[in-house]
């Protein structure tokens, strides 16, 4: 089928985008930090550590950076040496033609548009929690959208796909049913607007929650480490490194480390920055390797503790890092851990966002979707259409949709589009052997080639329901292709 063939030439960096030139190295790794510490270490960590791996959550979130590593590693190489515009869509354009770049893209769409949907509900559990403190929280209804109850009896056990039973999942969004998640949609909107004003500014923005978030995490080590009880770290690994239990549940390290992937999305975001950087090239590799190093360190430092401080079976809760120190008689602390959990959360969504709309631009600018949504606004030199459009999109989905529904596909869709990425190294080094390559992987085709083997696995080790709801995305991804980018692309036309 000659469409897998039409490729646009490999071509440098341009700056036909119209996109401003404004982050550095520093920004980037910034970017990458404020996207990936979120939502997994601070709540799946305890639902993991309880109900899969115990104190092997360690374990897990080694066996998960190391395949984001093999990712990351193949994300730099080809954002330095392929640049071009959006991240592994382009990469992907160059190694494989417009369908699979496409296929990418649709993915893509789905990491960051739902994970910011799901942040979002995350953000306003904690939110609401902080607004209860102070005697203002907001009532049930404003905190949850109406189909939860509808979502909750049909697809209930869709629900484990993200390692929570009901009863936690009940938890994690505060219980049944009500009229709409207020603070997840006002946080989006208030998102929109920032991204709306550029994207300097938002990362100056970005620099000072990632900043306040690495204190938070500082506080919690700094507390952690002298409350070990080492006798909480054993047995080790409970539930062993892959097994099923009786109602079909997916149990033990491996599976773990399929959950707490979801701690990792988000490093390859600073690839979708490549037009807006100093120097691509370089800096791109730096923010993508520097803020995945740093934040697997953080990972291994604090799940150990975690599990150090309390026994593994208490964590299965919504906060479980702040309720850990509360557990241990360290209030004062857990507030403080809460206070920053917000504006981690926070720059989750904002670099997510950011990313998601870049996705968009550079999708299509190629005519893969109508040229509409690249329009960059000349005074604010940012996509206003697509942010605002993506953005109401994203708070209607977070206000009305329960938490689970919405993440349960995130690392599927991540953890697909690390495959293809690890191919798109692979293929270009045996099709362009002499392309020149800033940065190029040692050991041949041995690090993409485990890259494609771990990620593959991770996602064998998803539940069935995540693959079939996938499939179910990536069919209507193939009748947008089928329908109207085949006909209007950029090649299509030439
Ligand atoms: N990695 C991000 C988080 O954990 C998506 O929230």
């Amino acid at each position: 089928m000659n469409f897998i063939y039409r490729k646009k030439p490999i071509t440098g960096h341009t700056d036909e985008s119209g996109l401003k030139r404004a982050l550095s190295a520093t920004d980037l790794t910034l970017l990458g930090v404020g996207a990936i510490i979120g939502t997994g270490i601070f709540v799946l960590t305890g639902h993991a550590a309880a109900t899969q791996s115990g104190p092997a959550v360690v374990l897990s979130f080694v066996v998960a950076g190391l395949a984001c590593a093999f990712a990351a590693l193949s994300y730099s190489e080809l954002a330095a040496s392929v640049g071009g515009c959006g991240s592994a869509y382009g990469y992907s354009y160059a190694a494989f033609g417009e369908f699979l770049a496409w296929i990418i893209a649709w993915d893509l769409i789905l990491e960051y548009g739902v994970s910011v949907a799901a942040v979002a509900n995350g953000w306003s559990g904690y939110f609401n929690n902080a607004l209860t403190a102070i005697g203002i929280g907001l009532p049930d209804s404003l905190i949850r959208g109406p189909t939860e109850l509808a979502w909750n009896s049909y697809l209930g056990g869709a629900l484990e796909v993200i390692g929570f039973d009901p009863t936690a999942e009940a938890v994690v969004k505060g219980g049944m049913g009500g009229i709409i998640n207020l603070p997840a949609v006002g946080i989006i909107l208030l998102l929109m607007m920032l991204l709306i004003q550029g994207i300097k500014e938002s990362a100056k923005v970005n620099a000072i929650a990632v900043a306040v978030k690495l204190v938070t995490i500082a506080i919690f080590i700094a507390v952690a480490a002298f409350n070990v009880q080492p006798a909480n770290w054993s047995p080790f690994i409970p539930f062993g490194w892959f097994d099923h239990t009786a109602d079909g549940k997916t149990i033990g390290v491996l599976a773990g480390a399929s959950l707490v992937f979801f701690a990792y999305v988000g490093f390859d975001a600073v690839s979708t920055a490549v037009e807006e950087a100093h120097d691509p090239q370089r800096d791109v590799p730096i923010g993508i390797l520097g803020s995945l190093v740093f934040c697997t360190v953080i990972y291994i430092i604090v799940s150990g503790l975690l599990t150090g401080i309390v026994p593994y079976g208490d964590l299965n809760v919504a906060s479980p890092v702040a309720h850990a120190l509360q557990l241990i008689g360290y209030n004062w602390a857990s507030a403080l851990v809460a206070t920053g959990v917000i504006f981690g959360l926070t720059t989750v969504m904002l670099v997510l966002y950011y990313a998601l709309t870049r996705i968009i631009v550079a999708v299509s600018r190629d005519g893969l979707l109508p040229h509409y949504f690249s329009a960059i606004n000349p005074k604010t030199q940012t996509p206003v259409r697509t942010t605002v459009i993506t953005g109401v999109f994203m708070a209607i989905m977070a206000g009305l949709t329960p938490l689970g529904v919405l993440a349960e596909l995130v690392n599927i869709g991540t953890l697909t589009a690390f495959v293809i990425v690890c191919g798109g190294v692979i293929s270009l080094r045996i099709s362009h052997p002499d392309m020149h390559r800033p940065f190029k992987m040692p050991f041949g085709l041995l690090l993409p080639t485990l890259g494609v083997l771990s990620c593959g696995a991770l996602i064998a080790f998803l539940p069935l329901i995540t693959h079939i709801r996938f499939l179910l995305w990536l069919a209507a991804g193939l009748l947008i292709y089928f329908a109207y980018s085949i006909r209007h692309s950029n090649l299509a036309r030439a």
